[in-house]
């Protein structure tokens, strides 16, 4: 299930296969969005070639590495209890040592060494590539940190380890960094300006992925939609690109259509759109490709245009309803979803209400729904009070995430009796006698095994579901993507 913070694999540890000439132990366990965990697996690739071959067994390791989320609070303190844990690790094996990765590392930069005393290296979110030097700091007895931003910095030239996955779906990072500045957003000050990653690196990426077996990948970015290759540097800076780089430029629909050419049985699923930078082109390019799937994560973070605007997201609740009808009119089946912030600075009941009622026009298919979390440093925390009670914010939340239940399940019921494309990711995690994987649409579908495999599109007629899940048989292969 696409998620852009995913419950399920919080902390999950990356292994991949060893390489005899390694000896050092890596564990590296990733928390936060998608971005976090693609950057893993380039840290790990990037690791592999100085020694290192990854572990699951925490005891056993040389290097700890954890890859942080700065996003809420929360995220935060779930990091801090983990570095609790490896402390008491590491009072047992002194040599072993512990570095933060990631959004805190940028967020906290050396205060980590001042406030957490058992990390031996803060490395951000641009700096990757500098670990094997950090590494021998370390090793020298001194604390290594590294958390300066770059303009440039996309790893389009390393290759990531995709181990640990299900061999079926993976993630290719195509933009780094956030320009939009929403008030409540700590990640234009954890990854710095945005920047667009060189078309060719990506299509040989998705290429080799292809050749390897995958069947699927998610193009991601903070903002995928402004996605804008010129030949390299900032987003910001592309008004003083020459009239060459200006007429050659490729944006995101341009790549989009290439990717779906390039890989043309390759599920292409990419996150997260910003409303206000979707184009009509984008949908266009949806509704012309089949591989390209009928999906869009679409945030709104509320529903009314005071808080909107006081959240800086640069367009009104008529404008993201326009968008919604343009997207239906073009990809009527179009499943769309949503991450919403409940309780946001001077949030007025009748704000919550715009909130709900905005979510009543769309019946979103799915939605990732967050209490505000006031975050240091960025323009609502030095700005905006704080001043929604924490029971009203969860009772809010509360109101939300019923709502989407009941739409979540409105959704699922229109795909009663109907036909559907799945691609086989998995067993069911209910009954090893069946498989699970999503139809185009994102939700996910359980049917009976038979002689199918992972990786198989198979066509799946529906006869029940739940809000979250639905269950079919199978009736044959796509003739489409098979
Ligand atoms: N564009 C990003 C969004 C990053 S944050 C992406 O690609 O994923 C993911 C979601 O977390 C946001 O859409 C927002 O709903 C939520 N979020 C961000 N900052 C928050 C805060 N301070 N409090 C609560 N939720 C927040
Ligand atoms: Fe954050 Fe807004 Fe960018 S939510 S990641 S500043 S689009």
């Amino acid at each position: 299930m696409e998620k852009l913070i995913d419950e399920s694999v919080q902390g999950q540890v990356l292994e991949q296969k060893t390489q005899n000439t390694n000896s050092k132990k890596l564990y590296i366990e990733s928390y936060g969005c998608q971005m976090n965990f693609s950057d893993s697996e380039i840290v790990a690739s990037i690791l592999a070639n100085n020694g290192y071959n990854t572990t699951q067994e925490l005891n056993e390791a040389d290097l700890v590495l954890v890859n942080t989320c700065s996003i809420r609070d929360k995220a935060e303190q779930t990091v801090r209890k983990r570095l609790e844990k490896f402390n008491a690790v590491k009072r047992e094996q002194p040599h072993m040592k512990v570095g933060v990765l990631g959004c805190m590392a940028e967020r906290l930069k050396e205060k980590f060494l001042e406030e957490e005393k058992i990390v031996d290296l803060v490395v951000g979110p641009d700096a990757y590539k500098d670990l094997p030097n950090l590494l021998s700091e370390v090793e020298e007895g001194r604390n290594a940190v590294n958390v300066i931003l770059s303009k440039e910095e996309t790893y389009g030239d390393v290759a990531p380890v995709r181990l640990q996955s299900n061999g079926v779906s993976a993630f290719v990072s195509i933009t780094r960094g956030c320009d939009n500045m929403c008030t409540f957003c700590v990640v234009p000050f954890t990854r710095g300006r945005e920047r667009s990653r060189d078309p060719q690196s990506i299509l040989e990426e998705i290429k080799d992925l292809w050749s390897k077996g995958f069947k699927e990948i998610t193009l991601l970015g903070q903002n995928v939609d402004s996605y804008l290759w010129y030949g390299g540097g900032l987003k910001k800076d592309f008004k003083n690109a020459s009239e060459m780089q200006k007429a050659t430029a490729v944006n995101f629909a341009n790549l989009l259509e290439s990717v779906a050419k390039a890989a043309p049985k390759m599920r292409i699923r990419f996150s997260t759109s910003n409303p206000q930078d979707m184009t009509l082109d984008v949908i266009d390019m949806m509704a012309k490709y089949h591989n390209i799937c009928n999906y869009i994560h679409l945030p709104v973070q509320s529903g009314s245009d005071r808080i909107l605007q006081k959240m800086n997201r640069l367009h009104t609740r008529a404008e993201y309803f326009e968008l919604i009808d343009n997207i239906k009119k073009r990809i009527p089946d179009c499943g769309i979803s949503h991450d919403m912030i409940a309780g946001f600075p001077t949030e007025t009941e009748a704000d919550h209400q715009d909130t709900l009622s905005l979510m009543e026009y769309v019946k979103y298919d799915f939605g990732f729904m967050f209490a505000y979390s006031e975050r240091p440093g960025t323009m609502a925390g030095r700005k905006f009070e704080d001043d929604i009670p924490e029971a009203t914010k969860k009772r809010r939340l509360t109101e939300i995430i019923n709502l989407q239940q009941r739409h979540a399940l409105y959704r699922t019921q229109q795909y009663l009796n109907q036909t559907v494309e799945v691609l086989i990711e998995k067993e069911s995690k209910k009954s090893d006698l069946h498989w699970a994987g999503r139809n185009t649409q994102n939700t996910m579908v359980v049917f009976p095994k038979e002689n199918y495999q992972v990786g198989d599109y198979v066509m799946v007629k529906i006869e029940d579901c739940t809000s979250a899940t639905l269950k079919g048989t199978p009736v044959g292969y796509s003739t489409i993507m098979q």
